[in-house]
């Protein structure tokens, strides 16, 4: 047929704004052809179609799952899309490469994982921060022993004034505020960094104290696309902060906000072992004794090798080889249940006041 000499055929489910760095990942790899796009929003599908050149357009999935020539979707709609959409994707022999958060919940998760296995399909969690380059080489440091024992690890995804609104701040559509939205892509990158630990307590506060401030002057914001100033609704935390043991013994600190009053945005990653330390942002350092002094060093990375652009074709194509080459996924469903896990008992150990064991 049309793309018959295509060795890859793929789908957008959600055309929003982080799907054109999905969308930009398919267009620079040979053989691979993005042939369907879906949005609930009509004419957003349409103008997306065009831009790219997208010869099929939708505006309901499940009518999009039946082409037969399809075979694998990025799953980018909101949160509470993720799990039905692919569930129904798998069963209809797609592979998946569904965003971050995986689920609203843990047990949408562990569904998403069940009905990839009993498929046989990939399915793969848009974890785009695993693929920097400074996250692989820290993760290479610890495997090596560089570090020794990492007891302690604090990250920490904060934006003084970032509620984008709209479906983000719609508990019903995002299963929650900057936990669920940030927290999720650092969570992961210590578990990931650290050799996948299994988190077995958490503490948590989460809170509700500033709102979503649409009003404030004078700072730059991105309003997600369904915003509506008219009616700036936010029934999501503003703020949350966490302790969280794993179960090989490393305590993990964490803290995110969207609206803080605090003096600038701050992103940080910092693991401390008994041999070592490092940090990830803004640059990888290590700290470590030598000779009894106090030495820091500093790995020279290109320049711009870790730019959002870079780490979505790296992930892009790392899903299309897990397709066309059978390679074991970086990314698997399963560990997006794990985070899950740890994002459930975030907001559990915060309404409940208690800290929650997990098995
Ligand atoms: N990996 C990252 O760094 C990163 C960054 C931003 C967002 N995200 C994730 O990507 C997803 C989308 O975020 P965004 O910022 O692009 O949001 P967005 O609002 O810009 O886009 C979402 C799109 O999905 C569409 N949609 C919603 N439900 C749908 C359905 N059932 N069927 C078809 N279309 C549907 C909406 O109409 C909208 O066009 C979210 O899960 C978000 O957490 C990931």
């Amino acid at each position: 047929m049309y793309y018959e000499n295509i060795k890859c055929r793929y789908g957008i489910i959600g055309a929003g704004s982080i799907s054109q760095f999905h969308m930009e990942g398919y267009n620079v790899l040979p053989n691979v052809k993005v042939i369907a796009v879906c949005d609930i929003h009509e004419q957003r599908a349409k103008d997306y179609a065009k831009k790219y050149d997208i010869p099929y357009v939708f505006t309901d999935y499940k009518k999009m799952l039946k082409l037969d020539e399809l075979e694998a979707v990025s799953v980018t709609t909101w949160n509470n899309g993720h799990a039905p959409i692919s569930i129904d994707a798998l069963n209809a022999g797609k592979h998946v490469l569904c965003e971050k958060p995986l689920a609203m919940n843990a047990q949408e998760a562990q569904q998403m994982v069940d009905a990839a296995k009993a498929n046989n399909k990939v399915l793969m969690v848009g974890f785009v921060r695993r693929f920097e380059e400074k996250a692989n080489l820290l993760k290479k440091a610890v495997e090596n022993g560089d570090l020794g024992n990492v007891y302690y690890v604090k990250t920490g995804y904060i934006r003084k004034w970032g509620n984008p609104g709209g479906w983000f701040a719609d508990k019903k559509r995002s299963g929650g505020g900057p936990v669920i939205d940030l927290g999720v892509h650092v969570i992961d990158l210590v578990r990931y960094i650290t050799g996948k630990p299994k988190a077995v307590s958490v503490s948590a506060s989460t809170f509700h104290a500033l709102g979503m401030k649409p009003d404030m002057k004078g700072l730059d914001k991105y309003f997600s696309a369904d915003y509506d100033p008219e009616n700036p609704y936010n029934d999501v935390e503003d703020a949350a902060v966490a302790i969280i043991k794993f179960d090989n013994g490393m305590t993990l600190f964490f803290e995110t906000s969207w609206v803080l009053n605090i003096k600038k945005s701050q992103n940080y990653v910092n693991l401390f072992g008994d041999k070592a330390g490092a940090q990830m942002e803004p640059e990888l350092e290590f700290y470590e004794e030598r000779n009894k002094y106090f030495t820091e060093t500093k790995p020279f990375l290109e320049l711009g090798s870790d730019n959002m652009n870079t780490i979505f074709r790296r992930e892009i194509n790392h899903f299309v080889e897990c397709i066309l080459k059978d390679i074991p996924c970086r990314n698997p469903g399963k560990d997006g249940v794990e985070i899950m896990k740890i994002l459930d008992a975030i907001y559990k150990s915060a309404e409940t006041g208690k800290e929650v064991v997990l098995q």
